[in-house]
Order: C-alpha cells, then structure tokens, then sequence
C-alpha cells in the first residue's frame, strides 16, 4: 500500500530582503492585456497569503530606462515571476521589446550572476506555428538556467482555456512561494488543498479489450492507459509513479443523489463559520474544493465506496429522524467492548457508505455535514508508470488491474480509478475524450546510474509496470550506444491465453537486447502453481553469481502475498547458495537494501 504523500513542508531558504519584507517581482510582457491580468491577479492572490512579503507588478517597458539601470536592479532580483505572451509570428509583445532584446537576444553570459528562483507562464496559442515561442527561447538563455525554476513552465494556450491553464499552474506556485515566504509557524497551519501540480490531462490512448491486455477467457481485466501530457510542462522519469484524481462512476452518483434525496443541479459551496479561517472542530475537516452543483462534488470530492468510520455513522445519527435508526447508528459507532458490532459489521463485510446509508433511510444529512463529517475526500490514486519517457516523452502509461470483487457483505465492489480508467474515453475515439487531473510523484525506483550494472527485476501481474519502463529506457540507452549489462525479468501470470500482458513487447526487449532473459511462471497452467519465486529458485546460482557481481534487485507488485514470498525466496538462495547461516542471509538480504541495490515498489 502506498499512502498519499503527506503535504511537504518546504524548508525555508533565504531570500533577500527589503525593508524586512521579503520581495517579489512579477513582470508582464502584455499585447491586449491578459498577461498583465494574470500578473495582477497572482499578485492580490499572493498578498492576501502572504502578509509578510511585498508583491509589485511590472510592466517590463518600465522596469529600466536603460541597460545598465536593468543589470543594476535585476541584481536585486531574487524571486521573480514572469508571464510572458507570444505574439504575432513568434515575437515578444511590444512591451517587452526591449527587454526581450536585452535579456534575451543579448549576449549569453549576460544574467548568468542572476540566482532568481523564478516562475514563468507563457501565453499562446496552439493554432499558431511558434506556440509561445518568446518564452521557450528565453528559457534556453543564460539568466533562466543559472537561475532556479520554482515550478513547471506554464503554457497557456488560448486556443483551449488559458484562464484554466493559469489557474492549475497558480496552484503550483502556492506551495513553492510557501516554502520561501511563510516563517515555519505560520506553514503549520497553512492550508494548501492539494499536494501537488494538479492540472488535468487527456487520456489518449486505452486497451483494454483486445489481446494481449484483456481476452473473453480471462475473468480479470487489466486496461493500458496513456495521458497526454505534450506541451504541459509536466515531466515524469522511469519509475515515478502518477496519481490520479479519478471519478465515481454515474451510477454510484446516481443513488448517492437518491440518498441524500437533493437535486443534481444543487449548486453550492463549502466553507468553515468561523471569520478567521480556522475550520470548525480543528484542523481534522476535509479539504474544501470549489462551488460547484452536487452531482460534480459526488463524483468528483467525495468518497461513498470505502467503510464510513464511526465519527461518519455518529454524524448520521445526529440527523436521523427515526430515533431507532438513530439509536442503532449510536450503538454500532459505539467504543468497542464485547461484542465489536462495528468490526463485524461494518469492516469486515465492508459496507460502503452508500450500503450504510441505505439501510438508515432517515438519516438525511445537510450538505455541509455530508460532505465536512460523513464522506471523506476521495484520494487520487497512485499507480507506477509503465513507460519510459526515453520512449513516451509526452505520454504517461498505466497498466491498472480491474478492481471488481465480490465483498463478504455480498455486494459487487468496483474499484473506484480502475473503473474509471476502464470506461475512458481516449482521445483516438472522441473529441470529447475522457480528463483527469494528475501529478507525477517521485519515486527511489530507479535503474542503477552504471548501465552495466546487472539487474533483477522481479514483477508477476501488473508489478510488470515499471518494467515496462525499464526495459523501455534501456532498449533506448542501447539504441544510443550504451553498453548494457545482464538483465533478468521474473513475470508471473495465471495463463498465458488469458493474460499475459505485454507478450509481443516483452519478446521483442529479448531480441532486442534490451532484456537478456524472460522467465515466467504461470501459474494456473499446470497441476501446480507455479509462482515467480519457483523460477527464481530454479534460476538460483545464477541469481546468486549477479547479486555477487553488484547485481540491483527489483520488485513490484502485491506487499502481502508475492513480495514478501520472494523476500523469504531471496533469503534462501543466499543460504544456499553463498553457504550463509540465516542471520548471516539475513544481514547480507538487510545491506542489500540498505545500500539501495534491493528496490521495492509494493501495493
Ligand atoms: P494465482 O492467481 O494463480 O494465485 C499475477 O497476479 C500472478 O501472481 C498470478 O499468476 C497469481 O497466481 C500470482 N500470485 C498470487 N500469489 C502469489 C504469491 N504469493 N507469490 C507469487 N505469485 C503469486
């Protein structure tokens, strides 16, 4: 299980200071306006957050009278944001004219002293042949690299929704500008909704009903997904992970609505009572988001699928008009004793909160109660990217196993991403294609920095995800002349008709090179399962003779089951085969990890 990354608290560095006030610069290059509107409208924005910093917006035209006057006062400069337009066939805005030729077009060396941490946001449009291409080649300059980027290069394109584009990249500027201008008190009980860069991506291209990814015979589903990221800004490497901000499917909106017994088009905001900011009842509250009508925050802030927690069932409670639901509600929400009816009832046969709901039709709480005390946000989930942005530089992959189960309480769960992901809509289909927000988060599963290192990736099922991207990046590395050292891959599936996912490819990395040998266990085959770990057994003094020479050993996939077996697998090829006592196999597996040659990437 990999939990959401909690809120990262940036550390405070030094910025200069100005009158014991930290500065901020926010220069616009503007045609018709909108560029200045957005450099005014970040600025309110960041004074009203940040009291103890000064925000001046400049038009670029007025910054200096001339070159030595501008080289004098950018010198001062140490946080700056820029908006940037692009304008006719490529060409800066004549405000910035001038700017642009000495900033710019001047000599290379010019602005290499300048260390601004800096933003920058481009306005453009994709119709046009130089989408934003003033701030593209200002990017490539002296004074921008020495300088230190804050957050993603912000693309506007007016041929879609720029005000959209500004807001999602505003968003990422928050927790940076946090980082340098909130003293650390103040962090703690600063807010930020979301983590991280949330900006909403297409989905391009999905498989999920032909073979290899999912045939008739097979009772599972896995589906490939690619997001279009071209042109966002927003990069990924070999082994990161993507979050995805999913939705509920319409039908579970659907009863949500007929429970809560509330128009669709209900249109509505969230916010605390309290004048100063602070949420009622502390700092527990969900996250707020923004007004919309309710059939958007069912689907897309609250989360109806997982268990309700007992403070859920005690909000329900206080609004239940039968006193014996009521009284029922108060019982199961009780502290455990006993008999714990709420383990029994609610967690093991996991009752979602719509079942719960269900069976207390009288209990009808307000909006604001649903959605502060009842359903928690829904998270995004986190998946490991399954390409190589060697190979899919502007396209983010995902291999997602369906969730559908039967739960112990008899109802049919479906995953809440996985679902989503099945029924999207790519780009290829429809115009009208399906969107989610998404952020990439980094992750320490990476190939060795040597490419001759040997490696062991070891990944049954969808744990084949980021092995994908390895063996992706280094048929890439090989096509650019690296030398690659040996490679083994352990996949395990149940069939190889029903699903082995990625066969063709995964040949083709073995004649390519890319991979030197595929093993792979199916284990509903034979009489006998045949699991990853018997592979590796049968594989084990080759195994061992890698690990020797400084072989990184790599495992994704299910934590309970699969990687703790192959933990135990790896421990006994060391006894046997190293002839090691166990403590010695234990210690020699723990160093493994320690220096980062045993990565694990488990769920
Ligand atoms: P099974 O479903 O036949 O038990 C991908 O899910 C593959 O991993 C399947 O072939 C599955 O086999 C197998 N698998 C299940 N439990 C495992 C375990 N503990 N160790 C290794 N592989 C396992």
């Amino acid at each position: 299980y990999q939990p959401p990354t909690p809120l990262v608290i940036k550390k405070k560095e030094e910025v200069v200071v100005d009158d014991g006030k930290k500065k901020v610069t926010v220069f616009y290059g503007t045609q018709t306006g909108t560029a200045e509107g957005f450099a005014k409208a970040l600025a309110e924005e960041a004074k009203a957050r940040y009291e103890k910093a000064v925000f001046n917006v400049v038009d670029m035209d007025d910054y200096a009278g001339d070159d030595d006057e501008y080289e004098e006062k950018f010198k001062k400069e140490s946080i700056a944001f820029f908006f940037l337009a692009t304008y006719g066939d490529g060409e800066p805005t004549d405000n910035a004219a001038r700017f642009y030729k000495w900033f710019i077009e001047g000599k290379e060396a010019r602005g290499e002293w300048l260390k601004m941490k800096y933003g920058v946001f481009g306005l453009g449009n994709k119709q046009y042949e130089h989408f934003n291409k003033v701030l593209k080649s200002a990017l490539k300059l002296a004074p921008f690299r020495s300088g230190k980027r804050l957050v993603p290069v912000g693309l506007g394109d007016d041929d879609q929704c720029m005000e959209d584009d500004f807001s999602a990249w505003k968003e990422l500027v928050w927790p940076e500008l946090d980082g340098l201008l909130l003293d650390e008190d103040d962090q703690t009980s600063a807010t930020t909704p979301y983590t991280a860069a949330v900006l909403e991506y297409r989905v391009v291209f999905y498989d999920s009903t032909d073979a290899p990814l999912h045939t008739p015979l097979s009772d599972r589903s896995c589906t490939h997904l690619e997001f279009d990221i071209a042109g966002t800004g927003l990069s990924y490497e070999t082994g990161d992970h993507v979050g995805v901000y999913s939705e509920n499917v319409e039908e579970v909106v659907e009863e949500a609505l007929q429970l809560l017994g509330l128009s669709p088009d209900t249109y509505f905001s969230v916010h605390t009572d309290k004048e100063d900011g602070t949420p009622l009842g502390g700092s527990s509250l969900p996250t707020p988001f923004p007004p919309c009508s309710l059939r958007t925050a069912l689907t897309r802030y609250a989360d109806l699928l997982n268990a309700p927690k007992k403070s859920a069932l005690l909000a329900l409670a206080a609004h239940a008009t039968d006193p014996t639901e009521a009284d029922r509600l108060r019982y199961l929400a009780s502290p455990a004793g006993k008999v714990d009816e709420y383990a029994k009832w609610v967690v093991s046969e996991q009752r979602s909160l719509l079942e719960v709901m269900a069976t207390f039709p009288s209990a009808r709480p307000p909006l604001g109660v649903f959605f502060a005390g009842v359903a928690p946000r829904l998270q995004p989930r986190f998946y490991s990217i399954s390409s190589s942005p060697r190979m899919a530089p502007s396209r983010i992959h995902v291999t997602c196993a369906l969730v559908l189960e039967k739960t112990p309480g008899g109802r049919l769960h479906k995953g809440v991403c996985s679902t989503w992901m099945r029924n999207a809509t790519p780009m290829e289909k429809s115009q009208d294609c399906s969107w989610a927000p998404i952020f990439v988060r980094q992750s320490n599963f990476r190939l060795p920095a040597d490419t001759k290192v040997p490696i062991i990736m070891i990944g049954p099922g969808t744990g084949l995800a980021p092995f994908r991207g390895f063996l992706q990046e280094r048929l890439a590395l090989k096509e650019s002349g690296a030398e690659l050292g040996h490679s083994i891959f352990f996949f395990g599936c149940r069939n190889r008709k029903t699903d082995f996912i990625y066969e063709d490819e995964l040949n083709s990395f073995v004649e390519t090179g890319a991979l030197s040998e595929l093993n792979v266990a199916f284990s509903r085959e034979g009489d006998t399962k045949e699991y990853v770990q018997h592979k590796m057994m049968q594989k084990a003094s080759e195994i061992w003779d890698l690990i020797s020479q400084g072989a990184y050993v790599y495992v994704c996939g299910d934590a309970k089951g699969m990687a703790r077996d192959v933990h135990r697998t790896l421990h006994t090829i060391a006894i046997e085969q190293g002839s090691l006592d166990s403590s010695k196999a234990e210690s020699l597996v723990k160093n493994l990890q320690m220096s980062g040659r045993y990565l694990r990437d488990v769920w």
